[in-house]
């Protein structure tokens, strides 16, 4: 533990009942440890879990920035979730309870959701799905995304999960990338009280989508859809033909195969494809969520993010069943029907650990104490973080409000591309509102300016890290040079975060924002080439520039700056069909909140849009250096 009182400015620190109840007492004591012997500290993390084979070599960084780890090591991520948990008292352990919006309620053992898998993947493979082969999973946060995931893997598929906020442009264009030869999604999900039509969004895709062969679809809302003959299939009569009966092997996968690949949007053009791997990324995820969350046998853990994002493959599907812990679920909005839902299921369900984003805090926060404080929220005992910065208001009310200030608050900064947490306190690290302290164990980080060196104490430059990770992305799946140009070559031999970022006196890193086009919306990760490509998709629209501006409970909003073509005229109708336009084509979340008419966009000589100077003109704020503008 640090030295009390020692650090500088606004400190928490942990009370002596968190520090007895840790697994990890002495941060210090491992930090050293794993940075003197890097694969020596990840070796002893990766022998917690069962291999097929033991890995010869723990990293292999001969051929940088494509790193392996494990070399040699034969192992299946979901040996480990599933598997290894039958043989054991946890084979009869809840390994999911499940909330619908509506009040349903499911709950799957260790075994139940073993057996369940198995049959799913059985029916994958008399669909013909091999190892290798990409599937798409466009899903409802319901037990069946879970499921697909862990059938795919276990038969060596490659899942793409498409979060089911986007809608049909942003969903075939995944599709398409990753050349997938079946989906997997439902008739519709909850959301709000309202049925999202995810069967018929994944219709509209399919207009483009020749390389898909057959779609799964789950009943979950029951409302009339329509089914394509010879290409749709309802998942509820496959898994009770006798094909989907008894065990499903799992493949025995190299370390380095692909177990999923994600897009995420990054500084231009479309999304890239993030692939990740069985062996480092399993053992990364394990071994972060051990220590930080020091999830144990009696807790019930709560990630409340999507299956759809990074945060859920690895804290809500991959990373509880990996240490075996029983993790909660729910379908649907906060605040249905009433402002108290999660705090009441908290309470139902005696949660001991809530891992959320501050978007969600300050949307909560809005509805003041007599909410959380109708509730019994003693079951708590930490909470968790992610997404975006979170400004020390909020951190502040999580902390007082929520966990009635005995609950350290775990703020974990991390990435599609990292795969799992990168700058993390644990529960016995002293905190700081707004700052998630300093890099997991054997990662160090820094903080440069343009040319490469490390900026003063305090001050502001790009983040990077500077030593490889098990759990850390592969490659742009399809696309190894934009892998190499996008995260090494600004800085040869450091990985490039794309935010910017201070460090205090004390190490903690404090993240201010992206440096890049992305746009974190209520932490969601969007890039402003597909909003822009969007909006210019309607026939009003010449050229559209898309920024981010402050929002107060959704840390940033989409402005967007539309010219439109000759022949149409700015309108507040207009405005408002061209926010619609965008919601229906790449999804509610990348709605705009504004939308402008301009006459000319500032662009460099070479015709790239100016963002930063639309951003500076917004808030007021000078311009910056504008030699290279055209205007
Ligand atoms: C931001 C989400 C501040 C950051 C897991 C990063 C954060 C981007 C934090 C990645 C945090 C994530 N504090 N900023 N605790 N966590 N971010 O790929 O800008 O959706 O680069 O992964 O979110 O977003 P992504």
């Amino acid at each position: 533990m640090a030295q009390q009182g020692s650090l500088h400015g606004e400190v928490y620190y942990p009370s002596p009942e968190v520090i007895a109840r840790a697994r990890l007492k002495d941060w210090d004591a491992l930090a050293k440890r794993a940075q003197e012997d890097l694969e020596g500290f990840w070796a002893e993390e990766a022998s917690e879990l069962e291999w097929y084979q033991k890995w010869e070599r723990v990293l292999d960084d001969s051929q940088k920035p494509f790193y392996k780890w494990f070399i040699g090591g034969k192992v299946n991520i979901v040996h480990n979730c599933l598997d290894r948990h039958q043989t054991t008292y946890r084979k009869n352990k809840l390994a999911l309870i499940w909330v619908g919006e509506p009040g349903d309620v499911r709950t799957y053992s260790y075994f139940a959701l073993h057996r369940e898998v198995n049959q799913f993947a059985n029916v994958l493979k008399a669909m013909g799905i091999r190892k290798g082969d990409r599937v798409t999973i466009y899903m409802p946060r319901i037990p069946e995304i879970v499921i697909a995931m862990l059938a795919c893997a276990k038969i060596g598929a490659i899942h793409s999960v498409v979060y089911g906020g986007f809608s049909v442009d942003a969903l075939q264009g995944r599709i398409e990338d990753s050349q997938s030869r079946m989906v997997i999604t439902a008739d519709g999900g909850w959301m709000n009280g309202k049925i999202v039509e995810l069967k018929k969004t994944v219709d509209e895709a399919l207009k483009r989508c020749p390389s898909v062969e057959s779609v799964i679809v789950v009943k979950r809302t029951g409302q009339e859809i329509r089914m394509e003959p010879g290409r749709d299939y309802w998942y509820h009569e496959l898994i009770k033909l006798p094909v989907a009966n008894g065990h499903c092997p799992t493949e025995v996968m190299d370390a380095e195969d692909p177990l999923f690949i994600l897009y995420t949007s990054g500084t231009t053009g479309k999304p890239k494809a993030i692939l990740h791997v069985h062996g480092g990324y399993m053992v990364g995820v394990y071994s972060t969520l051990k220590y930080v969350f020091d999830i144990q046998d009696d807790d019930r853990w709560w990630c409340a993010a999507d299956p759809g994002w990074i945060t859920g493959h690895s804290y809500i599907v991959y990373g509880p069943l990996l240490l075996g812990a029983t993790s909660f679920m729910y379908e649907g909005a906060p605040t249905y029907p009433y402002p108290d839902r999660w705090w009441a299921l908290i309470e139902k369900y005696g949660i001991t650990i809530l891992y959320t984003a501050p978007t969600a805090i300050r949307g909560l926060m809005r509805f003041g104490e007599s909410w959380p404080n109708r509730h019994d929220l003693s079951s708590l005992r930490l909470l968790g973080t992610v997404g975006e910065p979170i400004n020390p208001e909020a951190w502040k009310w999580y902390y007082r409000v929520i966990g009635k200030e005995r609950c350290p608050i775990m703020d974990t900064w991390w990435q599609t591309e990292t795969g799992m947490f990168m700058i993390t306190p644990t529960p016995v690290v002293p905190l700081k509102p707004g700052s998630g302290t300093r890099p997991f164990f054997g990662q160090e980080a820094d903080i440069l300016d343009e040319q490469g060196n490390p900026v003063p104490v305090g001050e502001e430059g790009y983040l990077v890290l500077k030593r490889p990770w098990p759990a850390m992305l592969r490659t742009i799946y399809g696309d190894p040079e934009r892998y190499v140009k996008q995260y090494w070559s600004k800085y040869p031999g450091l990985y490039m975060t794309g935010d910017s970022a201070r460090r205090d006196e004390d190490g903690y890193f404090w993240i201010i924002g992206r440096v890049d086009d992305v746009i974190k919306v209520s932490g969601y990760r969007l890039g402003t080439a597909e909003i822009e490509s969007a909006l210019v998709s309607h026939p009003a629209v010449a050229e559209a520039a898309a920024i981010g501006l402050p929002h107060e409970v959704k840390g940033n909003a989409i402005h967007a700056y539309c010219l439109l073509r000759a022949g149409y005229t700015p309108s507040e109708a207009l405005a408002e069909e061209l926010r619609q336009h965008v919601a229906q084509h790449l999804g509610p979340i990348a709605k705009p909140e504004k939308i402008e008419f301009v006459t000319s966009l500032p662009k460099t000589r070479s015709g790239k849009i100016m963002r930063r100077v639309l951003r500076a003109r917004a808030l007021g704020m000078p311009e910056g250096d504008l030699s290279t503008l055209e205007e």
